[in-house]
């Protein structure tokens, strides 16, 4: 597609190229109920799907998409939006080997064809709340949700981001290594992918700007049962801070 921003034909490339890689964990989220994250947070501690039956949600950045066979398991209506056709094509495939069929759209979630006005709650995992520029995708967002309609997204801790390397894959230390203030886009040495991530100031301003009111930010800390490395950070310093957050705000009605 020639219309995609440089950045998304960046994620694109890199999203087709990794999509071997997350089949296991597509498989293995599809098949058992939801948890959040990538230390695996219960459901049941965070009530992210509460009352979501009868509901049109988009998942913006659904990737394998369990997270939209979660919620069409609960009784909602996902479309599973998706800027890499190799991850929506594991999540077609895990579609029908779980009987569970919802729309899947290969799109730019800063850039959507679907009316004003047409869903309930848009979601995104580790989406495009990280992998799309915010000031393109919350602006979108809120066009797509009716009034009253609630935004639920799970991205990387602000600390986090603070803390973490430029080197890919190397685990964030206990010390601040970049500015707070500017953060906008990220690019890792060593891989060609974009990012987006804001201060919460910044995330506070531009919801608000487009309409939001936040009910809550709730920063997640891994359980103490996790012991590994995931991505850049280890268990023992994401029993220490909020190595992912999950902002939960709702259009004003
Ligand atoms: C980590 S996966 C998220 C899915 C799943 N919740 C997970 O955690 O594995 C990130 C997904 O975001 C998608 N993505 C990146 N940029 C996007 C954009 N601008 N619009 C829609 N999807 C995008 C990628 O193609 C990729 O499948």
């Amino acid at each position: 597609m020639t219309d995609l921003p440089e950045h998304a034909v960046r994620n694109r490339a890199h999203w087709d190229e990794l999509a071997a890689d997350y089949v296991s964990a597509g498989e293995r989220n599809w098949a058992q109920d939801a948890s959040w994250g990538i230390w695996s947070v219960p459901e049941s501690e965070l009530h992210l799907l509460d009352g979501v039956a009868g509901l049109d949600v988009i998942e913006l950045g659904c990737g394998t998409a369990y997270v939209s066979a979660w919620l069409a398991r609960r009784g909602a209506r996902p479309v599973g939006v998706d800027n890499s056709p190799q991850q929506l094509a594991t999540a077609a495939r895990l579609q029908r080997e779980h009987g569970v069929d919802f729309p899947l759209l290969l799109g730019n979630a800063e850039q959507l064809p679907y009316p004003d006005a047409s869903f309930d709650l848009a979601i995104s995992e580790y989406g495009a709340c990280l992998w799309a520029d915010p000031y393109l995708w919350i602006p979108e967002a809120a066009r797509l949700l009716r009034p009253g309609g609630r935004l639920v997204f799970l991205t990387n801790g602000f600390v986090l981001m603070l803390c973490a390397p430029d080197e890919d894959g190397v685990a964030a230390g206990d010390r601040l290594v970049r500015p707070a203030f500017g953060m906008h886009r990220f690019e890792w040495t060593g891989d060609d992918s974009v990012e987006f991530h804001l201060s919460h100031g910044d995330w506070i301003r531009l919801l608000r700007a487009n309409g939001f009111e936040i009910e809550n930010l709730l920063e997640l800390r891994a359980p103490e049962a996790a012991t590994t490395q995931e991505f850049f950070v280890d268990s023992d310093w994401a029993r220490r801070w909020a190595s992912e957050e999950v902002w939960i705000a709702r259009k004003s009605g």
